[in-house]
């Protein structure tokens, strides 16, 4: 059986497209994986401080140890996934800064990849990810594309840690009119069940 491991990080709640989405997902998944959830969203990560820093490069007072502990066991719940599903809300043209709390605390030098004089290299390849992208305007082609800031990023922080099987559904325009939010969410959702055939041989 295969280990999901769900990264949230809308601070909407249930109002969330991409929770939604990435719930509904599951409920179709469900007994054919073992799913865990980290929700930044609703219990947002500290942003890192001097601790934090302390923490990764060994330094041993309390907070620091804290501060280690909570991102060795964010790296744990990582490595421990087969496949991991992001859901990642664009705010002001990049992820948000829960989502981006997260990557702060699993890019870890040392842990999750390390430096070369080839450049670096990532440890955590051989995981697929699905990152479920929410936006309320449209970025996926025109002038849009250029102020895309949030899958470039989010492609880029995977690929470092060695993860290169990467997919993205979009869902776009969720702002633009009530009609073009609902064509949007049900074309990710179908998309979503594809993924969910192909990858988990669900039906689809
Ligand atoms: C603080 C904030 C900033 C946002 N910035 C953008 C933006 O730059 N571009 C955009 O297309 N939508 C933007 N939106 C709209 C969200 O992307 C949209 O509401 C999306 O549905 C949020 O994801 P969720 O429904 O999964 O929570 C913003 C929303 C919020 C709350």
């Amino acid at each position: 059986m295969q280990n999901i491991l769900v990264v949230q990080s809308s601070a909407l709640g249930d109002a969330s497209a991409s929770r939604s989405l990435i719930n509904d997902f599951l409920a179709a998944v469900g007994t054919n994986a073992n799913v865990a959830t980290r929700d930044v969203g609703e219990n947002p990560l500290p942003h890192l401080s001097g601790a934090t820093l302390g923490g990764f490069s060994g330094a041993d007072s309390p907070e620091a140890a804290a501060e280690r502990a909570l991102s060795d066991e964010l790296i744990a719940e990582l490595q421990a996934a087969d496949v991991v599903v992001i859901g990642a809300p664009m705010y002001n043209f990049g992820i948000t800064s829960n989502l981006k709390s997260w990557f702060d605390r699993v890019l870890r030098a040392g842990v999750t990849f390390h430096y070369t004089a080839e450049g670096p290299v990532g440890h955590l390849s051989g995981k697929r990810v699905i990152v479920v992208e929410t936006r309320g305007g449209f970025y996926s082609e025109g002038d849009g594309k250029a102020l895309d800031a949030q899958e470039p990023h989010i492609r880029a922080m995977l690929n470092f840690i060695g993860i290169t099987d990467i997919t993205f559904v979009r869902a776009e325009r969720l702002a633009i009119s009530p009609e073009a939010r609902t064509e949007s969410i049900a074309a990710a959702a179908d998309e979503l069940k594809k993924l969910g055939a192909e990858r988990f041989a669900l039906a689809a």
